[in-house]
């Protein structure tokens, strides 16, 4: 292994003890030893302020919507202001941001609702490197006759084949469903140059931005692209999904509703009555985000976008530096085989999620040895079943994946490579 860095040669300074003291879970303790959760890709931890968020709606809101008193009313503002947070969140104005349970739920409903404006024959496009929350959706509209077609990856670094993709995407394409990031290898695709492929071949661009969002900002409007999908629980906040789409996209669009339900934006898209506790929460872990992006850097108290802004920043230059250091230590390790980008000379096209093999164990018994020890990662294939088959580990356990976030600090790093090395030497 290579000799570990120091905290102060690794890491670009972000207030550590400032982050850790807002997620009160992190105290958790396994035999004794804080755990380390490396496992934020399947789900991050919350701060207090999200768990407050559900107590106090409970406590002071707690009602179905347009109602003629106070705690309906109440409901009906904090809704509003969950949107508010997302459109800062998404760069875009508050009805184009519609809630429900998770991304999977909510892509299948988009899914079936574009999916009635589409012919037999017409095509869409997903690819090899996506979680099935961004596949099976789109694979379902082949019972009324679309045509999917599947852009292959580089299996060498697990990075979209983009002459592939270029080739599946022609006039007969509809829409072009694609992820920011890869939640299994953590490779972040160049979405501004599909979205224009897609946009240039008059079809439409869906974006899966689940993986990505706790690690860099996000503009919808700079991206140019007609969807994008997130998931709270991956970015600090509630078990709750939320699509952006463009405002005349989700008017012209056809939902599945109920006829009661109101057809204006953006609640035509939102089926049945919402998680009002969860929406709480959505505001809450936005406003964590942006009061972190403050107490970074002051000059970003402007607004809340501003601030969100700098948040992403100083996370992904933190996180980035934590990569590299995890990176560079588990290659070194005999009996590792790394998937995905691994040189930091391309680190721009990476988030700090890796998937690796140790020779001889399967992921599940890696993970076994790691959880025991306090540390948190998972195995399989995370959904991420294209990947797993396309790259030969599906019928063998799928990865071990790792994965960071900037609650993570280099200490947890070098205590998983510490582990990782007595669990490889002994394969
Ligand atoms: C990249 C990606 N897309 C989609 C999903 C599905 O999200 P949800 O659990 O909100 O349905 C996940 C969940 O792990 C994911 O990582």
């Amino acid at each position: 292994m290579n000799a570990p860095m120091t905290q102060a040669a690794s890491t670009r300074a972000i207030d550590t003890e400032w982050v850790r003291a807002q997620f009160p879970s992190l105290k958790v303790a396994v035999n004794g030893r804080p755990a380390a959760f490396l496992d934020a890709p399947a789900g991050t931890q919350v701060p207090q302020r999200v768990i407050d968020a559900f107590r106090e709606y409970f406590e002071t809101s707690n009602a179905n919507t347009v109602g003629q008193f106070l705690t309906s009313r109440r409901t009906d503002e904090m809704i509003a202001g969950a949107r508010a947070a997302m459109a800062d969140f998404f760069n875009c104005t508050a009805d184009e941001v519609f809630f429900g349970p998770n991304m999977t739920t909510l892509t299948f409903a988009l899914a079936r609702g574009i999916g009635r404006d589409l012919k037999p024959g017409d095509e869409i496009v997903v690819t090899t490197l996506d979680h099935d929350g961004n596949v099976a959706p789109w694979r379902a509209l082949e019972d009324i006759g679309i045509v999917i077609r599947q852009a292959d990856i580089h299996v060498e670094d697990c990075t979209l084949d983009m002459d592939d993709l270029r080739k599946k995407i022609t006039w007969r394409t509809k829409l072009v469903a694609v992820g920011y990031a890869s939640n299994a290898v953590g490779t972040i695709n160049p979405v501004g140059e599909i979205v224009r492929l897609a946009h240039e071949a008059g079809a439409l661009a869906f974006i899966d931005a689940v993986h990505y969002a706790p690690h860099g900002s996000i503009d919808v409007r700079a991206l140019d692209c007609d969807f994008l999908a997130c998931s709270l629980y991956k970015f600090f906040g509630p078990h709750m999904g939320c699509i952006y789409g463009r405002r005349e996209l989700l008017l012209k669009f056809r939902p599945y509703k109920v006829r009661p339900a109101p057809a204006y934006l953006p609640d035509r898209w939102e089926t049945g009555t919402q998680i009002h506790e969860g929406l709480a929460g959505v505001t809450a872990a936005v406003d964590y985000l942006a009061d972190f992006g403050r107490h970074s850097d002051a000059a970003a108290a402007r607004s809340r976008r501003a601030a969100l802004t700098s948040a992403h920043g100083a996370i992904r230059s933190y996180e980035m530096e934590l990569a590299k250091r995890m990176i560079a230590g588990l290659i070194a390790i005999s009996g590792v085989r790394f998937f995905g980008i691994s040189d930091p000379a391309r680190f721009s096209e990476r988030c700090p999620t890796v998937g690796i093999r140790v020779k001889n164990l399967t992921p599940l018994a890696c993970a076994k040895f790691l959880g025991d020890r306090g540390i948190f990662t998972w195995d399989g294939n995370y959904y991420a079943l294209n990947l797993t088959e396309r790259l030969g580990v599906e019928e063998t356990g799928g990865l071990l994946r790792i994965g960071l976030v900037h609650y993570n600090t280099a200490e947890e790093v070098d205590r998983l490579l510490a582990a990782m090395e007595e669990l490889a030497a002994s394969a």
